[in-house]
């Protein structure tokens, strides 16, 4: 087969670009493990409505100005989706979804989380100003995804 020059160039350019990314992302996954922290907690996606704790979702004082927020995520809420919790708590949200990925996204903070199917994902955050915390999923989940919201009430 018979190339041009500036077609092959092009060709171990675009090749070489496409291996370097794959070993760079590779050696951060294996060697750094940067994997999703997720991973290592896994549940049925079809069963989390009987697999504890998403049995029982809501909001539980787990010590002295400690809380824990049970969720589930599905097209398109959150359970429970009426969340108060006093100023200066340290919240930790236990998610997982019950269908597709969705988001996790606390406006104003730097909680950012995906809540993938058969996956728990915990993400502990400190809230100190007193306010109304947008709740918003950001990953595209179909039909309904710009009206999954909840808030977070501080106070
Ligand atoms: Cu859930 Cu978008």
């Amino acid at each position: 087969m018979k190339m041009h020059r500036f077609e092959e160039i092009f060709l171990i350019i675009g090749v070489a670009i496409l291996v370097l990314s794959m070993v760079v992302t590779g050696y951060q996954t294996f060697a750094l493990e940067m994997g999703p922290p997720s991973h290592t907690e896994t549940i049925d996606p079809q069963k989390v409505d009987e697999t504890a704790p998403f049995d029982n979702p809501g909001v539980f004082q787990t010590g002295d100005n400690e809380y824990e927020v049970v969720m589930t995520l599905q097209v398109f809420s959150f359970t429970p989706n009426q969340i108060e919790v006093p100023v200066g708590s340290e919240v930790t949200f236990t998610m997982t979804s019950k269908d597709v990925t969705h988001g996790f996204q606390i406006a104003g903070t730097n909680v950012n989380a995906m809540v993938m199917p058969g996956h728990i994902q915990k993400i502990t955050e400190t809230f100190d100003e007193p306010g109304e915390y947008l709740v918003l999923c950001n990953e595209y989940c179909g039909a309904g995804h710009q009206m999954m919201a909840t808030t977070i009430t501080v106070k």
